[in-house]
């Protein structure tokens, strides 16, 4: 039928290798939409929250848009989370233009992007924007994301956890090397109006991190709004919420079936997917790369 041939057209183009967008891994319809991409033109009251990844995107974009509509849950509940805060570089075949999604957006926009910190577009810088950038820590996310290439059908076929690990290593995967992301955007915090926060952090004090996130935006917020958001963006909330949890994503590009899109939400979950020998081995990469940096992440819970 019709719909068959559709659906193996879909299967084609989502199954293919990556692509390259300078010199980064990236999914090629993501490559195709690029020129677009590059000429967004950001507004001065955008803000803009960055990730590698499987860093807490969703999260702390839902911690947003409940900031921004000063904790009204119900207007949170209005559209998907990956509606309500566009992903600027994203373009799948069958899906609407994120784009032209985000010009029809009153200010002030919510912006989610995954984009290594030179590859923004320019208009971000011109405009001056507000960054918030989320990190997490490298085998939290590697794990995550060997999950997220099984379910998510966009990805190529990620192999055995220990070809991943590689890979990753390596920077073959979407987006690249996760050392040069994190460090690119940390070099970064002074020249723009940059917040750097980190996943490890949101976890184990979110009141703090969210007192440092409302003095960035110079907003108040009462005590009870931010309770009221806080249960509203736990990990138990979001699991159970169609509007931050990906489900109403259709199956062709996520299959919840496989590993679902909010799978744990924890911190050093890694310790039981690596071998003693991959630990090691990651361990030793890790350090050669991040030799000479500051920028230091907390590795157990
Ligand atoms: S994506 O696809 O890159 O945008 O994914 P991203 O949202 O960055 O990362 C997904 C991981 O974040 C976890 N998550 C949370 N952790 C704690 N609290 C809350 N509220 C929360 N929401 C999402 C999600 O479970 C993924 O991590 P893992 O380790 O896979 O569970």
């Amino acid at each position: 039928s019709l719909m068959e041939k559709i659906q193996s057209l879909i299967d084609e183009v989502l199954t293919q290798e990556l692509g390259r967008l300078h010199d980064i891994p990236l999914y090629k319809s993501f490559v195709a939409g690029w020129p677009q991409v590059e000429a967004f033109q950001a507004r001065h009251d955008d803000l803009l929250i960055a990730t590698y990844p499987k860093s807490g995107t969703t999260w702390l974009s839902e911690i947003l848009d409940a900031i921004y509509h000063d904790g009204d849950l119900e207007k949170c509940r209005r559209d998907a989370i990956y509606n309500r805060v566009p992903f600027l570089e994203m373009k799948a075949p069958g899906m609407l233009s994120v784009l032209g999604r985000l010009e029809k957006t009153p200010s002030p926009r919510l912006v989610k992007t995954h984009l290594p910190v030179h590859l923004l577009p320019a208009s971000f810088q011109e405009k001056d924007c507000k960054v918030i950038y989320m990190a997490r820590n490298a085998k939290d996310v590697v794990v995550s994301y060997y999950y997220f290439y099984q379910m998510a059908k966009i990805h190529p076929d990620p192999g055995t956890l220990s070809e991943f690990l590689q890979a990753f290593m390596d920077g073959k995967v979407a987006y690249g090397s996760w050392y040069k992301h994190v460090k690119g955007w940390w070099e970064k915090r002074h020249e723009k109006r940059l917040l750097y926060l980190f996943y490890e952090d949101m976890k184990k004090d979110p009141w703090r991190e969210v007192q440092k996130i409302l003095q960035f935006l110079g907003k108040e917020v009462a005590e009870e709004t931010v309770a009221r958001i806080f249960h509203h963006t736990s990990f138990q909330e979001m699991k159970k919420n169609p509007t931050a949890n990906y489900e109403t994503m259709p199956t062709t590009p996520m299959d919840h079936s496989l590993s679902p899109f909010m799978q744990k939400g924890i911190s050093s979950d890694w310790a039981n997917h690596f071998t003693v020998a991959q630990n090691e081995r990651f361990d030793q990469h890790y350090q050669q790369h991040m030799a000479g940096s500051d920028l230091c992440f907390q590795l157990e819970a």
